[in-house]
């Protein structure tokens, strides 16, 4: 595996491999990283003739200090997995390296960002978007994977593409979970051992919410989940919605529309988690 830390290394590096025919398969990634990744990455390499993965904590993109401070960190233990994953190139920069000035650009995603994650975290999905249109100008990807446990991020990243023309195909993965149903996450590792063991209720709500298609309607539906986390003191419920896949509005019937995702976002003690699971 090769590792660079530099952009000019890494964008003259793949653009000879480009050059000689070769397809890049990139994974943007801010590294602590488990299967859900790994799942993202096998099917890159799978898809691709170079498997290309970056580790960037990306601080513009976080809106509490404190959560960016407390983001879990190990490059080395990474390092072996990526070699696990048989990942060719490694883009490891450092914050001066992304950022050698203040960046100010402000993209208008409309009713996209307005709604959960875009709410509830102010320049959240801003700083995401400035990020992975800089890696893709770095990498210069085929393909590029995201995961569906970051559905409206991957909804932004989409739309990001066809803002900016970007030539890349933007391939959806499905969410890896746990084998008691929590997603896998990199603040996972945040929990105490108490709360990881409390932590699939947020998927038992989902797959609960699932089971009331389409007897319950959705007011109800959202007053019983409402009612499930009064009854749960270690949990602070952020959020819980069920919106059409493709604009992510709330949707207030089964029959609105063709595709239906309920998502949710809850605090478990200090650690924000979030889900969502395909209804329709
Ligand atoms: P990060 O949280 O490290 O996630 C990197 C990629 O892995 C994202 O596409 C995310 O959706 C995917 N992923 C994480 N957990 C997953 C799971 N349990 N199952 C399937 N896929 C999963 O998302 C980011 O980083 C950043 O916002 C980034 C896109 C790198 C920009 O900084």
């Amino acid at each position: 595996m090769n590792v660079f830390k530099k952009i000019s290394e890494t964008t003259h590096y793949l653009k000879n491999q480009k050059k000689a025919g070769k397809t890049i398969g990139f994974v943007p990634t801010m590294g602590a990283l488990h299967n859900g990744h790994l799942e993202l990455m096998h099917r890159a390499k799978a898809e691709n003739d170079i498997l290309a993965v970056s580790i960037f904590v990306n601080p513009i993109q976080f809106s509490k200090p404190e959560d960016l401070e407390k983001y879990p960190r190990d490059v080395e233990k990474d390092k072996k997995l990526l070699e696990s994953v048989g990942c060719d190139i490694l883009f490891v920069p450092d914050v001066n390296e992304m950022y050698p000035e203040t960046v100010n650009k402000t993209y208008d995603f409309g009713l996209l960002e307005k709604v959960m994650e875009g709410a509830f975290r102010s320049g959240h999905f801003n700083g995401v978007a400035i990020v992975v249109k800089k890696l893709f100008e770095i990498i210069l990807p085929t393909r590029a994977y995201f995961g569906e446990k970051d559905f409206q991020q991957l909804a932004i990243i989409q739309k990001l593409v066809e803002i900016e023309n970007i030539p890349v195909e933007i391939i959806p993965c499905p969410i890896v979970r746990e084998s008691d149903g929590l997603a896998m996450s990199s603040r996972n590792e945040r929990l105490t051992n108490e709360e990881r063991k409390l932590a699939p209720f947020i998927y038992i709500t989902l797959t609960s919410v699932k089971q009331k298609v389409p007897s319950m309607n959705i007011a109800d539906v959202k007053l019983m989940v409402e009612n499930m986390y009064k009854d749960q003191p270690e949990f602070t419920l952020e959020y819980f919605e069920i919106a059409e896949d493709t604009n992510l509005q709330p949707v207030s019937n089964w029959l609105e529309t063709k595709g239906i995702v309920a998502f949710i976002a809850a605090y478990l003690g200090n650690v924000r988690l979030i889900d969502n699971i395909r209804i329709i």
